[in-house]
């Protein structure tokens, strides 16, 4: 099912953090203000348990991919692709024209997850992230 993320989902999804990003995780603080946050769209895809998140800020006509994850135990399912589907719909609702990411240049799942989800590299941004790999930074058009 896929839900808005409130405030009591804060801990289980600190605990996914922990679990894909290692030393970039978020701590539960820092979950907690991105699911305030001015321009914040978190939608969760979860049943008994947290499947995965994504995470969207939405400001003008440019809304920025901030995460989207998906426990190991789910993943190839679908879900992130749901969870991006309507991470789009609601950001086109919401007046944005454009959504923008950055990815690891070696993150292999995710860059074929977002080419084959329509988009594309339009910059890269060197050493961005901690363990020195440069950041691909990729667009797609939102529709109404
Ligand atoms: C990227 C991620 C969100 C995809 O989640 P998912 O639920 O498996 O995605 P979906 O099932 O909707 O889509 C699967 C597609 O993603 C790509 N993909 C996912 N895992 C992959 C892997 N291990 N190797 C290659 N491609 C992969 C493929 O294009 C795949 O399509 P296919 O199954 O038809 O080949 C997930 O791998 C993840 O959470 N990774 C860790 C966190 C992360 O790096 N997030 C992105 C940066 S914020």
């Amino acid at each position: 099912m896929i839900r808005p993320a409130t405030a009591g989902d804060a801990a289980a999804i600190a605990g996914l953090e922990a679990a894909l990003f290692g030393v970039d995780a978020w701590s539960a603080e820092q979950v907690s203000e991105e699911l305030t946050g001015f321009g914040a769209g978190f939608i969760l895809h979860a049943g008994e348990e947290l499947a995965g998140y994504v995470v969207t800020r939405t400001i003008g006509d440019v809304s920025d991919l901030q995460r989207i994850a998906v426990d190991a135990a789910y993943q190839r399912g679908g879900r992130a692709s749901a969870l991006l589907r309507e991470a789009m719909r609601a950001a086109a609702a919401s007046g944005a024209e454009r959504m923008l990411l950055e990815v690891a240049e070696d993150n292999e799942a995710a860059l074929r997850f977002y080419a084959q989800r329509g988009f594309v590299e339009i910059d890269r941004r060197a050493r961005y992230y901690r363990s020195g790999a440069a950041a691909i930074v990729m667009a797609a058009d939102l529709f109404p």
